[in-house]
């Protein structure tokens, strides 16, 4: 009797508060979004050939997922209705045709807009039309929205993006809400309530260490991003994910620095959502992203995001907790020469401060799985002694 009274209570505050559509991002989201690459320059053919390219090189086996159309798919205006309408010529089918296509291949389907009055790119932003846009995308068979923060105007944040959450939820179709407010107002601390991940940063360049100066904002490369905010892993975890942005790999770093980029993305349990031109991609590049032993690591059920246990010298050692009581670790040189890397895990024991695992190497054994070389590579009772390229990593799983 108590119990369903709750239940009621709880029905109740829903109905007047609203509600996420729970347990949609248990692990990592894992897609591709048109932004880092295409920019403006999107129509439907691009979209197709996409989702063809997931099919054919692997990405949907090896778990991708999301189709992610971002800035620019709408005309200028809304019609006298006040509903959004694709650009015609990019999109002469429509969206949902498209997403009907995307789905047939067994796929997700997501989109973009804007918690201001217009989207950074200057389409319409959904601020006053966040129903009406939510349901326009719930027809349409949106399964993910990225929701930008341009052009806000001293809108409170929150209140931004609860509004749209809840407009989603009342839609009635449950969609994955990407919080990309860039980390200003501290998204951590209640994105998880609203939405299911949260960008931490401005937005990546396609560099290893680099700062993009546009005059009234920047862009910022892997590691600036890496190093952007502290103590935030307490916050990200299952349904509720710390998102450092979408990938920079196949965009010109060397193959190098694109498996560190990919490997510290997996090791940060952050969304691998792929940035670059998968129609072409070479060799090297799907290699990377289809990694299946680093995908692991990303969508282990854990959850956890990793942390740097020690710097030796400028290589770091970043560790994660994963299921089971394993662990995996990844050595990064960030220096512009080889390092050779002496590692006595006898002399370590890892210290997870929030999550609270741990484990002491004199005490307990491991044998090692070398993720990039795909092999067994020994147990942590012997001394690692390797070289580590420039920019590059040696990432392993540590197995009971
Ligand atoms: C912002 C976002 C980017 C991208 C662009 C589109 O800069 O952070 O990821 O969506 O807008 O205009």
């Amino acid at each position: 009797m108590k119990s369903s009274f709750f239940i009621a209570l709880m029905l109740l505050g829903n109905l007047i508060y609203g509600q996420k559509f729970e347990n949609l991002a248990l692990t990592p989201p894992m897609g591709w979004n048109s932004w880092n690459t295409f920019k403006s320059d999107i129509n439907e053919q691009l979209i197709r050939d996409v989702a063809d390219a997931f099919i054919r090189d692997g990405y949907k086996d090896s778990g991708y997922e999301y189709i992610i159309i971002d800035d620019c798919w709408s005309l200028r205006e809304r019609d006298e209705n006040g509903n959004l309408v694709p650009d015609p010529e990019k999109f002469p089918n429509g969206i949902k045709a498209l997403a009907d296509y995307v789905h047939s291949k067994g796929l997700k389907f997501g989109i973009y807009s804007d918690a201001g009055t217009k989207t950074c790119a200057g389409y319409p932003g959904s601020q006053g039309h966040e129903m009406q846009d939510a349901r326009l995308f719930a027809s349409w068979g949106v399964d993910y929205l990225k929701y930008d923060w341009c052009n806000t105007f001293g809108r409170d944040p929150e209140e931004a993006y609860k509004t749209m959450s809840d407009a989603m939820y009342a839609a009635g179709r449950p969609m994955v809400l990407g919080i990309c407010e860039w980390g200003t107002a501290e998204p951590w601390k209640w994105g998880k309530e609203y939405g299911h991940l949260w960008r931490i940063s401005g937005d990546i360049a396609p560099c290893f260490d680099c700062v993009v100066d546009h005059g009234s904002y920047r862009d910022w490369g892997v590691m600036k991003i890496v190093y952007m905010r502290e103590n935030i892993r307490k916050y990200s975890g299952p349904d509720g994910w710390n998102d450092f942005d979408m990938m920079e790999v196949g965009n010109g770093m060397t193959v190098e620095e694109d498996r560190s980029h990919f490997s510290l993305w997996c090791m940060l349990a952050t969304a691998l959502i792929m940035g670059n031109d998968i129609r072409s991609a070479s060799p090297e590049t799907i290699e990377i992203l289809t990694n299946e032993e680093a995908i692991a690591i990303n969508q282990d059920p854990l959850g956890i995001q990793a942390f740097k246990h020690t710097n030796l010298d400028s290589t770091e050692v970043w560790v994660k907790p994963l299921d089971n009581d394993e662990w995996a670790v990844c050595f990064l040189n960030r220096k512009s020469t080889p390092v050779w890397v002496e590692f006595d895990w006898k002399q370590h024991a890892f210290n997870d401060p929030v999550f609270s695992y741990e484990v002491d190497f004199s005490k307990e054994k491991f044998r090692l799985f070398n993720i990039w070389e795909g092999r067994k590579a020994g147990r942590t009772n012997r001394p690692l002694s390797a070289e580590i390229a420039s920019h590059d990593v040696l990432m392993f799983r540590l197995e009971k």
